[in-house]
């Protein structure tokens, strides 16, 4: 059993997380994905995506709209639980995961238990703006009631989400997602410095070295996404980042680990 009294995690980085699950490997953000990565040893960190149902339900699914990853149509914000679970949410990755459904945040919390961190990635919708405050707060309560905040890391590329978050909860530990276009430029300091960041998650393109460098000079995380083949997981780790996220963490973790495969 790991020990969860330091945030991000105890253990030497960089850390390999695994990007909405196993999901190079079964249907992401489901059951299925999440056990995978439970199951795969060396992976710190699951990264999910999370919004809300109708009634306002904290449910893990990437998009917007249900239309790439289940058999519904339309967005996930327009359908009761009850609705969503008759939904098939992967046949379209295999026909063999035709049982798996969109689950709760508070379903995959209970299942993950104390094996592996937490990345909890709250999504914004333009299309839909939410009350202020209130996926903020529906994530925070699921993530308390379950006694949870030790081994969570809460990250958006909506960064004033992350500010909220931290005003209702300041012990929450949070991340900011670089946005090429929006933040061209600023450095991780700043962007994370205005809202109490301790986390700065960029894609492999957006990364520079001065990135890095400005983020380790303020005592800041870095982590990159998605990085799914060999070469880029050694590169990054040579240049000294702290995060993997992999569509297939299971399989980078022997080159983080610096195990022979
Ligand atoms: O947290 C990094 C990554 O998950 C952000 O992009 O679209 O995969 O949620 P996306
Ligand atoms: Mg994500």
């Amino acid at each position: 059993m790991q020990s969860f009294r330091s945030n991000p995690p105890a253990g030497t980085p960089p850390y390999v997380i695994a990007h909405r699950g196993i999901s190079g490997k079964a249907p992401e953000n489901t059951p299925a994905a999440f056990s995978m990565a439970c199951l795969s040893p060396g992976i710190d960190m699951i990264e999910l995506d999370v919004r809300l149902s109708k009634e306002e339900e904290v449910i893990v699914l990437h998009d917007r709209s249900l239309q790439r990853t289940t058999t519904g149509n339309g967005p996930a914000r327009n359908y009761s639980l009850r609705e969503l679970q008759q939904f098939d949410a992967g046949s379209w990755f295999n026909p063999s995961f035709s049982h798996e459904r969109v689950p709760l945040l508070r379903e995959v919390l209970q299942f993950i238990d104390r094996r592996r961190w937490v990345d909890i990635e709250l999504k914004s919708d333009f299309l839909h703006q939410e009350p202020p405050g209130l996926l903020e707060r529906k994530v925070l309560d699921v993530v308390r009631e379950l006694g949870m905040l030790d081994q969570v890391l809460f990250s958006s590329f909506n960064h004033g989400l992350m500010r909220t978050l931290r005003s209702i909860e300041p012990s929450a530990v949070t991340g900011v997602i670089y946005n090429m276009y929006r933040d061209l430029g600023r450095p991780p300091s700043k962007l994370a410095g205005r809202v109490g960041a301790s986390v700065i998650v960029c894609a492999k393109y957006e990364f520079t070295e001065r990135m890095l460098h400005d983020a380790h000079e303020h005592g800041l995380a870095l982590y990159v996404y998605t990085l799914n083949d060999q070469g880029s997981v050694r590169k990054m780790m040579e240049l000294g980042v702290d995060g993997i996220l992999s569509d297939n963490a299971d399989e980078i973790v022997p080159i983080v680990r610096g195990i022979k495969q």
